[in-house]
């Protein structure tokens, strides 16, 4: 594997050899050592069509944590606002002898098309609506860290699966590692395509939060949303928001977890994201060693 483009392209061995990298990076992190040189010949641009805080930060800080050098381009003030494509923008970027590029786009397949059209690496840092496939790493990973394994525990994802790269990438990570995936939210923010994943759809949150041992909580896409795709912000929270007297209401302890930016009190309440049952955090943390991990087998193969 070449690029990163989505976990579909992944296998069971891929994420293993992941997590065993990311397991090291973590432990030498934990020891302080916040700096390796491992990568001191390569350059990575981190390409960002489209905002982001965690995603963006947490690569820049694992290629500096491995020693690479780092260049950072934000194409709003960039001269693709003059007209300039993705590929152009691309190849003059590479011209100054750029390994490595690490890519958000608003646009589904973005990635792929780059990969096929330039000549680097390409790690997808999420693309439209199709994959966002480091997010679903450092999940699966804090899963890992928080229960002991993946293989056999039941997630479901709650919330606007319709627009959601990290439902997507979540599942092919999940089921890959044999877990069981349920997805809940209302039927128009679930694509009809979802059952044919192998994945089962519930329309009851304490239905679906009784029966899973992780809940993944979604926010809803207000910047990808048709406003007729459900009623109002309040009704959605009513029907589908996290709150502490629900999970109260379980007969066993879930663990809680969202991809960020949480819009608090709307798909959860701020006394469940801050409990001692959710590990978003601990997913944002992961962030940096799953990344390190991806980089530098990637890098491995260019050296
Ligand atoms: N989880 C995530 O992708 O967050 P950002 O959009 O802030 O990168």
């Amino acid at each position: 594997v070449n690029h990163l483009l989505g976990i579909k392209y992944l296998k069971k061995k891929d994420i293993d050899l992941i997590f065993e990298t990311a397991d090291h990076f973590k432990e030498v992190i934990n020891r302080s050592i916040k700096k390796v040189p491992t990568l001191r010949d390569i350059t990575i641009a981190n390409i960002f069509f489209e905002n982001s805080t965690r995603t963006k930060l947490s690569f820049e800080l694992a290629e500096k944590r491995l020693s690479a050098d780092v260049i950072n381009f934000s194409a709003s003030q960039s001269s693709v606002k003059k007209g300039e494509t993705l590929i152009d923008t691309v190849n003059n970027i590479l011209s100054m002898k750029v390994d490595m590029v690490v890519m958000r786009h608003p646009n589904p397949g973005a990635g792929i098309f780059l990969s096929k059209n330039v000549k680097a690496a390409i790690v997808n840092a999420g693309d439209g609506a199709h994959e966002h496939p480091t997010q679903a790493l450092l999940d699966s990973y804090s899963i890992r860290e928080r229960l002991g394994d993946v293989g056999g525990k039941k997630v479901v994802i709650v919330g606007d699966i319709l627009h959601s790269r990290v439902a997507l990438s979540n599942i092919f990570a999940l089921q890959l590692q044999g877990a069981e995936v349920k997805v809940c939210g209302p039927k128009t923010l679930i694509p009809k395509y979802i059952e044919s994943l192998g994945v089962t759809v519930e329309t009851n949150l304490e239905k679906a939060l009784q029966w899973c041992d992780v809940a993944n909580m979604l926010r809803i896409q207000n910047e990808r949303l048709d406003i007729s795709y459900f009623p109002s912000t309040r009704e959605y929270t009513q029907q589908f928001g996290l709150n502490k007297a629900m999970l109260k209401r379980l007969d066993k302890e879930i663990v809680v977890m969202h991809p960020g930016p949480i819009n608090r009190g709307v798909e959860i309440t701020s006394d469940v994201a801050d409990s001692g049952q959710s590990i978003i955090l601990d997913q944002v943390e992961n962030g940096v060693a799953v990344r390190m991990a991806v980089i530098y087998l990637l890098a491995s193969k260019i050296k």
